[in-house]
């Protein structure tokens, strides 16, 4: 489902009082945050010290960063595949009782992987059962490249637990920093006041310049051109691992998003691996900054958004190189 066709009755995302830029897609929707600030608000809004926060393990790493600063304790619910390990959130929501569950439910950020339906129902039911806030961070959701879901957000016509967070930046540009939260009243009155302490208010600037932007063009139409460029990006990528990687590597098939998660034999660090792949120059993220409990070593991050086709595929060759020489070595 697309944004523009997102139903939600007690829609409330202002963020200050906007006086210029009226957001035509959405009614009710006011874009007034980067996706960005809305995790570190809402970290700061419900967590204190010491406090737990229950996040996926591996996860998108600036979220980590934005909750670290309030000294939290993570606890990590696990993956398979595109499945979340639901009986570890369970099981931290009885015994940790964390002040959110904090997830990318579609195109997670590292591995790319969007979750079931019955997934997204168990969530709500758990958050329902436990009443803890779910934090939905949905900045990948307008692109997915192949079946679509809906965002967590709109499963949620009860309890209203869930903290929806969304912006621009993936399926427009990210130099926007123009986003939204999607919450109930009181959070957002809450969050509101704790955004005004930060900045007073985000830059009227660059909303008039996305005002204007959705006013003369079709979003969907543009939306539906990303869908294609990421889709066949992600596709070359897939294509050119299945033909160069080893048997002993292997990786995610996103669904969305910009990046693939490679699991590597344990044998291999993906910091050393960064530096034999920068030698063959080719760039690739370590994964262990996307751990927030238990690190792992053996994992890189690949990107594929801001590349040509040529340019992927030569990069994987490169890097398949460099691993099975680091494979043959260790061996
Ligand atoms: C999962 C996820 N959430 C949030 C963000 C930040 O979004 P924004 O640029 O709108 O602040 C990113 C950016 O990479 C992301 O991958």
């Amino acid at each position: 489902m697309s944004i523009s066709r997102m139903k939600v009755a007690h829609t409330i995302v202002l963020f200050t009082a906007c006086s210029v830029a009226s957001i035509a897609w959405a009614g009710d929707v006011k874009g007034k945050v980067t996706a960005q600030q809305a995790l570190s608000l809402i970290a700061k809004l419900l967590v204190r010290p010491t406090e737990a926060i229950a996040l996926e393990t591996p996860t998108y790493v600036a979220a980590i960063q934005a909750f670290e600063l309030q000294e939290p304790r993570f606890c990590g619910v696990g993956r398979s595949g595109s499945e979340l390990l639901l009986d570890n959130l369970k099981y931290l929501l009885r015994r940790q009782s964390p002040k959110f569950f904090y997830s990318v439910p579609t195109g997670h950020n590292p591995s790319g992987y969007s979750l079931s339906e019955e997934q997204r129902l168990q969530i709500i039911d758990l958050a329902t059962e436990h009443e803890t806030y779910v934090v939905s961070d949905e900045v990948y959701s307008d692109i997915e490249f192949g079946e679509t879901h809906r965002p967590l957000k709109s499963y949620d016509d009860i309890e209203d637990l869930i903290i929806s967070v969304g912006s621009f930046s993936k399926m427009l540009s990210p130099g926007l920093r123009v986003g939204w939260i999607v919450a109930k009243e009181e959070i957002i009155q809450k969050l509101v006041q704790i955004k005004q302490a930060m900045d007073l208010q985000a830059s009227s600037l660059t909303q008039v310049v996305l005002s204007l932007y959705l006013k003369e063009h079709s979003l969907d139409d543009h939306i539906a051109k990303c869908k294609d460029f990421y889709r066949g990006r992600r596709d070359v990528a897939l294509d050119a691992l299945e033909r160069y990687f080893p048997s002993e590597v292997s990786w995610s098939k996103p669904d969305a998003g910009f990046s693939l998660w490679i699991e590597l034999p344990e044998s291999i660090s993906g910091d050393v691996l960064l530096k034999d792949a920068v030698g063959a120059g080719v760039a690739i993220e370590p994964g262990e900054p996307f751990f927030p409990t238990e690190k792992h070593q053996n994992f890189i991050r690949l990107s594929y958004s801001n590349l040509e086709t040529d340019q992927i595929e030569e990069g994987i060759r490169r890097l398949a190189t460099v691993i099975k020489d680091r494979i043959s070595n260790a061996s």
